[in-house]
């Protein structure tokens, strides 16, 4: 493969042929970061799952391994976690080296297609050569089901108070967190969230954080529900809620529970729909975070994938489909809308940096050409932007597009006081009726300046405002890559206080 096709990303994530969706497994190891994800070799869309597999030392350029673990008699295997037993609990390694550990939900679609409910299962498997390969644990499953169609996507974390293993679950509308000494025994401690947050689909692929709030002494659980569908702007998407863990239960925080149900307030439900989201975007989907990240780090590293149920099935590409996210690092921030998790790329784009150009501060009215003010001829790269609307009139935005007139705004709408993408005219659409339309996005902060990034490949655009506040991710397939990009101010006047462009390499070449 050359991972030259057309709408092929340069730096994302993807796999080299066939179908992937949800990360799965992400733990960093000896020095390297894995990656799993849901993935059928044998066809470009969804189908038997296996676990496909790559390793990187910066979360940017990867090397692909072999599938990591196929389905077997007792199902598919989907979505889960890994941690490193570093004290050998589960007796399946040495304290000397201790053993990976996948802790995955198995899928019995011949007992789905029985009719019987109990189908999803969780089991283990175990590697002790840094997950070249993988042996799975003889007495799986580990966890039965208790008779819920809806029974997945174990995240594991080790709970140093307690000094054991917590697992989070997604269990069809709630969460149930259990415990274990030794990973293969596990007992139900609680559930949560039957009765708060979004609800317009099935609960899937959660996570439990532990984040200190930034500039503060203060430690707050984050906890990360993804939803199919349900999503504010359709679809799947991913929302969170910040509380406390005391080992057993996962206590709502009253402010945030506020917020959730606060329509008209600054957490600006979109299209009335309830939850506060980790990105608002139709494209960032499943997304938990690495597991066993060092100490001295101390970052909450994190990877979604860059579709939507709503037609990931269907997008146009033919050797391969979807993408992941770029690889961001969250922070818990206080914001005039209370505590809200913020994402930013991480740092270690900067390994595929290639040339930064620098725009001129200076004051547009009507619309500035940032491609041509810089000379560069680019569908990789890393935009910042400060702009500051006047009081007039405060929408405005960027707009990529190509010599064929398609093209994608990622703006501000003052009116609705919220961020946007619009591909209606991105090019290809016709594989789904769902694809075309504006999403919208809250704004988190009452700043006069409007900080964007914008990181673009190919086929993609994440935005990150207002220093990650708010996020927003969007894949388009255009005919002809996006290289003109501008600036326009809506009506009135739109102070650019600064701006830099980085192109980015490819990461093949
Ligand atoms: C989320 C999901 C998970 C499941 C996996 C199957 O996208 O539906 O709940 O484990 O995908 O591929």
């Amino acid at each position: 493969v050359a991972f030259n096709e057309p709408h092929r990303p340069q730096f994302h994530f993807t796999p080299p042929t066939g179908w992937m969706n949800d990360p799965n497994g992400m733990v960093y190891h000896n020095g390297e970061y894995h990656l799993f994800y849901q993935h059928n070799p044998d066809s470009t869309v969804w189908g038997p799952m296996h676990w496909g597999h790559a390793v990187s030392k910066d979360m940017v350029r990867w090397e692909h391994l072999p599938i990591a673990l196929y389905p077997d008699s007792l199902g598919m295997i989907f979505s889960g976690s890994a941690v490193v037993d570093t004290k050998n609990t589960s007796g399946l390694g040495t304290a000397e080296n201790p053993p990976l550990i996948a802790i995955f939900t198995y899928h019995d679609a011949e007992a789905e297609k029985a009719g019987r409910n109990d189908y999803q299962t969780q089991g283990i498997a175990y590697s002790l050569n840094n997950g070249r390969t993988w042996t799975k644990y003889r007495n799986n499953p580990v966890l039965k089901n208790p008779g819920i169609r809806d029974f997945r996507d174990p995240k594991v974390m080790w709970y140093e108070k307690g000094q054991e293993w917590i697992m989070t679950l997604a269990v069809k509308d709630h969460i149930s967190f259990y415990a274990s000494k030794n990973l293969l025994d596990w007992k139900l401690r609680s559930d949560f969230g039957a009765d708060v947050g979004a609800h317009g689909g099935v609960w899937e692929c959660p996570d439990l954080i532990k984040m200190p709030v930034k500039g503060t002494n203060e430690e707050k659980w984050v906890l990360i529900v993804n939803i199919n569908p349900g999503a504010p702007n359709g679809g799947s998407g991913t929302q969170y809620f910040v509380g406390d863990f005391n080992g057993s239960k996962f206590i709502l925080d009253p402010d945030f529970k506020a917020n959730l149900s606060a329509k008209p307030s600054i957490a600006a439900t979109v299209n009335g729909q309830e939850g506060i989201w980790l990105d608002y975007g139709r494209d960032q989907y499943a997304g938990i975070t690495w597991a066993n990240v060092p100490k001295e780090d101390g970052r909450h590293l994190f990877i979604g994938w860059m579709s939507n149920w709503d037609y990931a099935n269907v997008v146009p590409t033919e050797k391969w489909r979807s993408a992941m996210t770029v690889a961001r690092s969250l922070e818990l921030v206080n914001t005039p809308a209370g505590l809200r998790v913020a994402s930013k790329p991480v740092q270690e784009l900067q390994n595929i940096y290639h040339k930064t150009h620098v725009l001129e501060a200076q004051t547009v009215s009507g619309a500035i050409d940032i491609s041509e003010q810089l000379s560069v001829k680019s569908s990789s790269y890393d935009l910042s932007l400060e702009v500051e609307p006047d009081a007039s009139q405060k929408s405005f935005a960027v707009e990529l597009s190509n010599s064929r007139n398609q093209q994608v705004l990622i703006g501000y709408d003052a009116d609705r006081g919220q961020y946007y993408i619009n591909r209606k005219k991105a090019g290809e659409h016709s594989f789904s009726d769902k694809f075309s339309g504006i999403q919208y996005a809250p704004r988190f902060s009452k700043d006069k300046l409007f900080s964007l990034r914008l990181v673009v490949d190919v086929a993609s655009v994440e935005l990150f405002a207002d220093e990650g506040r708010t996020v927003m991710t969007s894949i388009f397939f255009p005919d002809e890559e996006f290289t003109k990009i501008r600036l326009i101010a809506d009506k009135g006047q739109l102070k650019l206080s600064s701006g830099k462009l980085t192109e980015l390499k490819s990461i093949y070449a």
